[in-house]
């Protein structure tokens, strides 16, 4: 990643889970540090405007970008090295979103993700294929890469279901160099963290909040507390010996815990000699742990949005000028001047 210009952005989607902070939110953070440490530059901004697609309660919208931006501060996120803004304070993204419409094949929109898994749970339910979507939703992808195209991107770190928007993005840059036969915009690549492990829920399936099976972060105590004490477990008795891999609560305990604590689980479990109430609260604690000075943090800015809302005109201040400077080199490229 060296001096690589790299950036992700985040959906304003709620209260986050232990799923979103092992996923997303702490390898985004690492992987600034990373690239600002080897001399790159790091923007990480709030999709606002791709957020109104599916919420349209601006009450809603305004916590949850509130929530979203106080969390990737609390986890350590700095908004003096990172550009830290939000989508809609750059009036140039639509712009350039715009003059990326004209090159952009309809047929990139109809193959993407987002739109298709609409149009197929449509056709599941018998509806009409565009039922329910609207434009927004169905060029998605165009907007997403005038965010990445914007800043001369070179990498947009990514989880599976975005890279196919990444690859829309290089291909739109493509069409339109060629078009011009000039370097006008960067290619971006996309990096998928394979390593980065599913995180199980507490009824064993993928944690996400649609499946309503989640551990919060900044819950309060009894609420994490009977979110742990209602992951699923059998009624083997404690001192059977059990393969610590079939057990759920182990499973999760190994995406937050530090190494040693998840080796005395495991020791614990093949000798029988931990229950599952000691290992539900070991892994309380780890949560507990792993997320309560953050908490401290996290609820400061969100009792104090204005000092964050300060940091924001910052990163939009540092963020505006070079989209001006690719909108300005596009225009001139297509108007002719
Ligand atoms: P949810 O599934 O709760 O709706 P999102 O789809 O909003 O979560 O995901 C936000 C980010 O968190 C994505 O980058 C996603 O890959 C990551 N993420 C969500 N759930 C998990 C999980 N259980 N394990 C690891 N990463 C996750
Ligand atoms: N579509 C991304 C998501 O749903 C959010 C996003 C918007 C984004 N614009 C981006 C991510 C540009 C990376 C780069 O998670």
């Amino acid at each position: 990643m060296s001096s690589k210009i790299v950036l992700t952005g985040v959906k304003p989607t709620g209260t986050p889970h232990i799923g979103n902070l092992l996923g997303a939110i702490r390898p985004a953070i690492e992987l600034g540090h990373q690239v600002l440490s080897e001399g790159g530059e790091h923007f990480m901004f709030i999709a606002d405007y791709h957020a109104i697609n599916a919420e349209k309660n601006p009450q809603v919208l305004n916590q949850k970008l509130k929530e979203i931006a106080c969390v990737y501060l609390a986890f350590g996120l700095d908004p003096n090295k990172s550009v830290f803004y939000r989508q809609s304070d750059i009036a140039e993204i639509p712009e350039i979103t715009t003059i990326l419409y004209a090159y952009t094949p309809k047929g990139f929109m109809n193959k993407a993700h987002a739109y298709k898994a609409v149009v197929e749970k449509n056709q599941m339910a018998g509806k009409p294929d565009d039922d329910g979507v609207n434009m927004g939703l169905y060029t998605y992808p165009t907007l997403m890469a005038a965010d990445i195209l914007a800043y001369d991107t070179d990498v947009v770190p990514v989880g599976k279901d975005q890279v196919q928007h990444v690859e829309i993005a290089r291909d739109i840059a493509g069409i339109i160099n060629a078009h011009y036969n000039k370097p006008l915009l960067k290619l971006p690549e996309y990096f998928l963290a394979e390593h980065v492990a599913v995180v199980p829920g507490i009824d064993g399936r993928k944690m996400s909040k649609s499946y309503d099976n989640v551990i919060p972060i900044f819950a309060d105590k009894s609420e994490i507390k009977k979110a742990v004490f209602s992951i699923k477990t059998d009624s083997r008795p404690m001192e059977e010996p059990k393969n610590p891999d079939e057990i759920l609560v182990y499973q999760i305990y190994q995406a937050i815990a530090p190494q040693d604590k998840v080796l005395e689980m495991a020791e614990g479990l093949k000798q029988g000699k931990l229950g599952y109430g000691h290992i539900k609260n070991m892994l309380l604690d780890a949560v507990l742990e792993a997320t309560s000075e953050a908490k401290e943090k996290y609820d400061y800015y969100m009792n104090h949005f204005d000092e964050v809302e300060e940091m924001l005109a910052l990163g939009a201040s540092k963020a505006r000028p070079i989209a001006q400077k690719t909108l300005k080199r596009l225009k001139d490229a297509v108007f002719g001047r």
